[in-house]
């Protein structure tokens, strides 16, 4: 069965806002779209740049570093100059807590 991991408290990640958290030493980024929490590798899939610290619009990451974008619910790579997907993981909140299983 899957573990999962506390990351953060609801709290922390209010509505159309990311954090930047770690699970068991990988950088992890949460984002409560709509009220419902996505998580991804913190990992540009076009040469590693720190996505946590990219423009969130709507359902969309923008890499800081050369702009390629990613959809925050799937992963899934969105333009240039990224040609693959960042892998998500699952997410689940038990009372005000939200856990994140990489697994
Ligand atoms: S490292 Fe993210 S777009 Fe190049």
């Amino acid at each position: 069965m899957a573990e999962y991991y506390k990351v953060a408290n609801v709290s922390e990640v209010p509505e159309g806002t990311k954090k930047i958290v770690e699970v068991d030493f990988v950088p992890v980024l949460l984002f409560n779209i709509k009220g419902e929490y996505f998580a991804m590798e913190d990992v540009c899939t076009h040469d590693g740049g720190p996505l946590g610290e990219g423009f969130l619009e709507g359902e969309e990451i923008e890499c800081p570093r050369h702009g390629a974008r990613f959809c925050v619910k799937t992963g899934k790579a969105l333009c240039m100059p990224a040609v693959e997907d960042i892998e998500c993981f699952p997410v689940k909140v038990e009372d005000d807590e939200i856990l994140v299983s990489i697994d």
